[in-house]
């Protein structure tokens, strides 16, 4: 950026301080009193935007841990009032969302840095609107005109990350699928099981993932549980069924209907009996092949599930609720096909499992 560019942009920061004032701690003299030159320093590092080191270092001076802060209150950057968030913890948690430790900027093509999910200069500061209702789209924490979910999808999307990629996440929430969790829109069928309020309605991206401390800083920068998932979710068989074990599912799931009254009526043979994953048979973002967030098809990366021996086949078929079929090898069992509902009562007998699920 050039000197002038960078001056223009200074005065533009101001004014919109000067709007923002009564929103962003950042730009909040009686939290920050050293205002800009809290975070930025002369004309900083080479090719940095006035910043004295990597951008990671600048947040954490007063986003990690207490001493930290109280040595920025002793040099006077920060009152003694303000009550930054510490993600000390969560950074010291096994699964963490990438943040490159070297850049200064998010315009730095290919890194991930605090600021490519959040303003340094307009704050928001959702965390005084307290939790937001269930059902409800959250607002992108670096620009509140969008929403979180395109956020998330400028890198986990077919122009982030790229379209072959696993983590591009669009092509499974895409509304035009035959089934997607109702991230970009509401869902195409209802849930018997899901919470009445949240019946119709669309979730987040981090209503799933962030920090499974729910006393902890929100946010998916870190979790004990794998994928940055904000409660346990067992992705292997032979894991025990209990309410801790789907906990993540559960929260939106009633666990006696998903059970004992699903139009799944296998349910419990499958999760409680032979202990297998919800993920061994559920995408958790969509199904660009299936009804039902059914994966086997293209999407299928968990290990037990493969194509049926005599057929060679891997596929689901159904046509409503209640009702279908699965060709399929589980843990060397041939589903050829295994049917429920209607389709059970026309073309299979009765299901019957030799063995279990190791
Ligand atoms: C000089 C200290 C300081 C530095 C450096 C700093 N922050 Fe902050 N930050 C604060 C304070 C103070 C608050 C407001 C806390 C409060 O509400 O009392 C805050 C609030 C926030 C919030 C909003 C939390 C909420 O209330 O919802 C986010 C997000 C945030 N900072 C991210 C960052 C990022 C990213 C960086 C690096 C670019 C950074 N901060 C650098 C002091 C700092
Ligand atoms: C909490 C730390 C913090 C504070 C306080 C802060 N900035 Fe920044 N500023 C940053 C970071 C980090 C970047 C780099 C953003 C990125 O990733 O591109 C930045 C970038 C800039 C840029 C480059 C243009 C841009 O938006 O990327 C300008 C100009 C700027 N800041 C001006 C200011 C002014 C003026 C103030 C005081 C009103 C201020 N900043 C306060 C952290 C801060
Ligand atoms: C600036 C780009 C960028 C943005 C924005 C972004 N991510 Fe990521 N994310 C990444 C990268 C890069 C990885 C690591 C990919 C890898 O390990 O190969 C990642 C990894 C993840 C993972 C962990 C995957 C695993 O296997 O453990 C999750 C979960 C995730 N991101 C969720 C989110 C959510 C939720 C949002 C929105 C709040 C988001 N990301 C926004 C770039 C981004
Ligand atoms: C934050 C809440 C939430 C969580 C967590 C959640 N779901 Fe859902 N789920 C929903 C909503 C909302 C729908 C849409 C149903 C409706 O509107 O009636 C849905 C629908 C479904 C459907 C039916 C999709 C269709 O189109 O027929 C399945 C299957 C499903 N969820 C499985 C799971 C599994 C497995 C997990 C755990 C990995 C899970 N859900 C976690 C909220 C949630
Ligand atoms: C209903 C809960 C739920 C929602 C909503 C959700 N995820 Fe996930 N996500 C999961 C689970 C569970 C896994 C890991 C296991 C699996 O895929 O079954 C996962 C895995 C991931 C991964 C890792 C994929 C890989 O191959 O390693 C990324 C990245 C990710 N999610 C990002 C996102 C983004 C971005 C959004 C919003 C567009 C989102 N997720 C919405 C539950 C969810
Ligand atoms: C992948 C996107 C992403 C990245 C990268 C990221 N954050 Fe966040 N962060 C979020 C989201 C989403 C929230 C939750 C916003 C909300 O609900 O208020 C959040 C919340 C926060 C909060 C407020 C916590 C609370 O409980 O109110 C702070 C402070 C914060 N982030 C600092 C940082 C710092 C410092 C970095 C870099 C080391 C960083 N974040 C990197 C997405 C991200
Ligand atoms: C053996 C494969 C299999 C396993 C394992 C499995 N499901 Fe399902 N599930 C299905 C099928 C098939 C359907 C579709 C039923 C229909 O609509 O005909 C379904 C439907 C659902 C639905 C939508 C209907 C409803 O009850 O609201 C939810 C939610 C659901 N499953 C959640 C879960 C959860 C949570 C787990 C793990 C605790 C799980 N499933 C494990 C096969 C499975």
């Amino acid at each position: 950026m050039s000197r002038f560019a960078l001056s223009a942009s200074i005065v533009i920061v101001l004014s919109m301080a000067t709007a923002a004032m009564a929103v962003d701690p950042h730009v909040d003299p009686s939290l920050l009193p050293a205002s800009c030159t809290s975070c930025h320093e002369g004309h900083g590092a080479s090719r940095s935007p006035m910043l004295p080191g990597p951008q990671t270092e600048v947040c954490v001076r007063c986003h990690d841990s207490q001493a930290g802060v109280d040595r920025q209150v002793a040099k006077g950057l920060l009152s003694p009032e303000a009550q930054p968030m510490l993600l000390s913890r969560v950074f010291a948690m096994p699964f963490l969302h990438p943040v490159d430790a070297e850049a200064f900027s998010r315009r730095e093509p290919g890194t991930v840095t605090c600021t490519s999910c959040h303003s340094p200069h307009r704050g928001m500061s959702q965390r005084d609107l307290g939790e937001p209702a269930a059902g409800v789209r959250r607002l992108s924490p670096r620009d509140p005109s969008r929403f979180e979910v395109e956020l998330c999808q400028s890198c986990h999307g077919a122009a982030g990350l790229g379209t072959q990629s696993p983590l591009d996440l669009s092509r499974l929430t895409n509304p035009n699928n035959p089934s997607f969790h109702p991230v970009e829109a509401p869902a195409g069928e209802r849930s018997p099981s899901v919470r009445p309020e949240l019946s119709g309605r669309e979730i987040n991206c981090t209503d799933c993932h962030g920090n499974s401390d729910a006393s902890g800083p929100r946010g998916p920068h870190g979790s004990a549980v794998q994928y940055i998932l904000r409660a346990e979710y067992a992705t292997v068989d032979g894991m025990e069924e209990s309410a801790a074990t789907y906990a993540l599912c559960y929260n939106c799931h009633e666990r006696s209907m998903v059970l004992d009254e699903s139009p799944f009526e296998y349910h419990r043979l499958h999760v409680v009996e032979q202990r297998a994953s919800c993920a061994t048979c559920h995408s958790a973002h969509g199904s660009l092949d299936n009804r039902g967030l059914i994966r086997f098809g293209e999407e299928v990366f968990f290990g037990s599930v493969g194509p049926s021996m005599a057929s060679g086949r891997l596929a689901f078929s159904s046509s409503a609720p209640g009702s279908g079929s699965c060709l399929l090898t589980c843990h060397g069992y041939d589903h050829a096909p295994e049917s429920y509902g209607v389709a059970n009562k026309y073309f299979a007998p009765e299901i019957s499992i030799v063995g279990g699920v190791k």
